[in-house]
């Protein structure tokens, strides 16, 4: 896939490209609500609870930006992240190791989708190793008293709001293509 792939990098694109929005489009949104997919319902379950957790913390990190109170970010903070960090990891892998390739095998026209999905995954994971250092670096010069504690509270802010907009992007052109599939062809043939 060399077809201008900066047009569907994740930290750029506005959403999916249209050839990949066939589902929803016989499936739309407004129709989401009612009789849902067990799974499908409880996809969508999950992704609120990220965008919840990524709330959560843009929350946190607007007080402490606010009050100063470095302390205060360190209690609440840390084990938001650790939680977050935890779940969404342990999220894509189910999706890419197992949901991902089934879909794959009962709509192969969607193939490019899951791929650039599975893009998705690679960039975010990225993101989320550097939350994890960021986090153990703000932990560790809380705990020894040093003297760079608000250098590493802004360094781990600054990444907490890169974060955003590129999860939200990803939840929201994930589920335009999984729940339809799911709605539609169903997740054993
Ligand atoms: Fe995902
Ligand atoms: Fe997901």
């Amino acid at each position: 896939m060399s077809e201008a792939p900066d047009a569907l990098a994740l930290t750029t694109r506005a959403g999916l490209p249209p050839g990949f929005l066939y589902l929803r489009e016989e499936f739309p949104r407004d129709r989401w609500t009612a009789k849902l997919d067990e799974t499908a319902a409880f996809w969508l379950q999950m992704h609120a609870s990220f965008r919840g957790h990524q709330a959560h913390m843009d929350g946190l990190v607007s007080q402490w930006r606010a009050n100063g109170d470095a302390a205060a970010l360190h209690r609440q903070l840390i084990p938001a992240l650790q939680s977050f960090l935890q779940h969404l990891d342990g999220h894509h892998r189910v999706e890419s190791g197992q949901y991902f390739p089934m879909m794959r095998q009962i709509e192969p026209k969607i193939g490019a989708g899951i791929d650039l999905l599975d893009r998705d995954h690679d960039a975010i994971h990225e993101t989320l190793e550097a939350l994890f250092q960021g986090g153990l670096a703000f932990h560790q010069a809380v705990n020894a008293k040093a003297t760079d504690v608000a250098d590493k509270a802004h360094r781990l802010s600054d990444l907490i709001d890169g974060n955003a907009r590129p999860l939200l992007r990803h939840l929201e052109d994930e589920e335009d293509i999984v729940i339809p599939l799911i709605q539609l062809r169903g997740l054993h043939g």
